[in-house]
């Protein structure tokens, strides 16, 4: 009874703070004049070019080319790359293999500038994804971790295999790093943590640790209810320790102040819709135009933001890859804006948190590909047996975090950081960057120099090397 009461409270809280969060974010969009605001002919037009260049699959966009990869389990994702896979060329390469993983609400697109990097594009096999249920990749029916991971598991191992990581010998020297931003973090922070074989190396920006998270909330609630019951204690000289055990809170309030689009994706279905699309895109506008930063954000930037994030519309569904492919059937293009609720899907059906149940198939695809690697660590990839941190990562990680990030509160996310890394591993702050490092223009530089470190055999302190594009970054944490 007492547990079904709590859940009911649980429940009812949520719905609440989720409904006054839309109405929040309504008011602010009101306020700001967007909420009213028609879009332009020109914001029309913009969007309508940008989907052309992003999603039309018989177009390249800067050396990137559409491709399509069906799972053995029949699911079919979409990326783009510099190279096809399972080609005579992507097998022999002695190129790594880098994997980049957008987050909400993205797609591909958000590393056109990364991806696009002529010393990346000429020293590696590139390749961007969308994750399930956004851009060209087919949707899920429900996002929990286990189908989510279980996906993301497949293709990465369906790629190692095409980019020809685990054909070779001892001898075959070619590295995967995998690169993930905001969801795609938060995703793979999780692989990095229990299917550590993956990838050699993590570079992983501004998306929360979940183990740590909720390490860091939790001691911060002890913590602040430990003062609280000394002051009940001593009612008498009881205000100062009250003040203070809010004062402790602080950290857990300014999260939650930061997380209301997240309690907000957990209203009915309908209510999502239109707090993602309603008022003419504002909540969405909005986002993208905080993207930029500092950097200059023009129509076309827009219209290319909105595209990302929109996916292919019924002109792009019509295209064709070079290869005669075309996306998934299942999407359906009537919503001009057809993947919404799947994006919402995963802050709605337990992602990020809920137990990954590992099929047979993917234990012993892990187990194989980590072989070959007697460096590894963690030899079941089930995470239990481990020694150390529960939810720790395992494998070589560098986390990139933009310190102005609005969307997360550092003191929850960040500390204690280290006690969840890994020999090789380091925290870097980007001091002058916030959420979007992928695009705002300082950071994306910094992560360039970053991924060329981790491809050319990770030479020299990371630290110094990205000091040498951005100055005010600090090593804040390493093992
Ligand atoms: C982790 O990084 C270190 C230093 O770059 C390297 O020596 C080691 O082989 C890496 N481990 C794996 C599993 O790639
Ligand atoms: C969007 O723009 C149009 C045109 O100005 C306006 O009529 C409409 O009310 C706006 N807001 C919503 C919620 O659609
Ligand atoms: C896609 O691109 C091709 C080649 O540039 C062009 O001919 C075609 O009209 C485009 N398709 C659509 C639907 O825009």
């Amino acid at each position: 009874m007492g547990n079904f009461i709590t859940k009911a409270i649980t429940r009812l809280v949520t719905f609440a703070y989720g409904l006054y969060s839309v109405c929040l974010y309504g008011y602010l969009a009101t306020k700001r004049g967007t909420f009213f605001k028609k879009r332009t002919d020109r914001q029309n037009l913009e969007l309508q070019l940008a989907r052309d260049r992003l999603w039309n699959l018989s177009k390249d966009y800067a050396g990137l080319s559409h491709y399509f990869l069906t799972l053995p389990s029949g699911f079919k994702f979409h990326f783009v790359s510099n190279g096809a896979h399972g080609s005579p060329s992507a097998l022999t390469s002695e190129k790594p293999l880098v994997i980049f993983i957008h987050g909400f609400p993205d797609s591909w697109a958000i590393w056109r500038y990364i991806a696009t990097a002529p010393s990346l594009q000429s020293s590696a096999n590139v390749v961007a994804i969308d994750l399930p249920g956004y851009g060209g990749t087919e949707g899920l029916e429900k996002y929990t971790a286990t189908a989510v991971l279980e996906k993301l598991t497949e293709l990465i191992i369906t790629l190692r295999t095409q980019y020809g990581v685990d054909q070779g010998t001892e001898t075959n020297k070619k590295r995967v790093i995998i690169v993930a931003h905001d969801w795609g973090c938060v995703l793979s922070m999780r692989l990095a943590a229990e299917a550590p074989s993956l990838a050699h190396r993590f570079i992983l920006s501004n998306g929360p640790l979940m183990s740590l998270a909720g390490s860091n909330v939790r001691r911060i609630v002890a913590s602040a209810s430990k003062i609280f019951n000394t002051a009940l204690a001593a009612p008498l000289s009881s205000r100062t320790p009250l003040l203070q055990a809010l004062r402790t809170l602080g950290p857990v309030f300014r999260q939650l102040k930061m997380s209301g689009y997240v309690f907000a994706m957990q209203l009915p279905p309908t209510l999502v819709t239109y707090f993602l699309t309603g008022g003419n895109y504002s909540f969405m506008a909005g986002i993208h135009k905080g993207s930029h930063g500092r950097g200059e954000f023009t129509p076309s930037d827009e219209g290319t933001s909105m595209a990302s994030s929109m996916g292919p519309s019924l002109a792009e569904s019509k295209t064709q890859t070079a290869g005669g492919e075309s996306y998934p059937s299942t999407i359906k293009y009537t919503h001009n804006f057809a993947n919404v609720l799947h994006m919402a899907g995963y802050y709605r059906d337990g992602a990020s948190v809920a137990r990954w149940r590992k099929s047979v198939e993917t234990v012993a695809n892990l187990h194989s590909i980590a072989g070959g690697n007697e460096l590894r660590r963690s030899n079941s990839g089930a995470g239990l047996l481990d020694e150390g941190t529960p939810g720790a990562l395992q494998a070589n990680s560098t986390v990139f975090w933009g310190q102005k990030d609005i969307a997360l509160n550092p003191q929850i996310c960040l500390d204690g950081m280290a006690d969840y890394l890994v020999a090789d591993s380091q925290v870097v702050m980007l001091t002058e960057s916030g959420h979007f490092t992928p695009i705002e223009p300082e950071s994306r530089v910094a992560m360039v120099k970053a991924v060329e470190w981790a491809i050319h055999g990770e030479k020299g302190d990371i630290g110094a090397v990205i000091q040498e594009c951005y100055p005010s970054a600090k090593v804040i944490a390493r093992r």
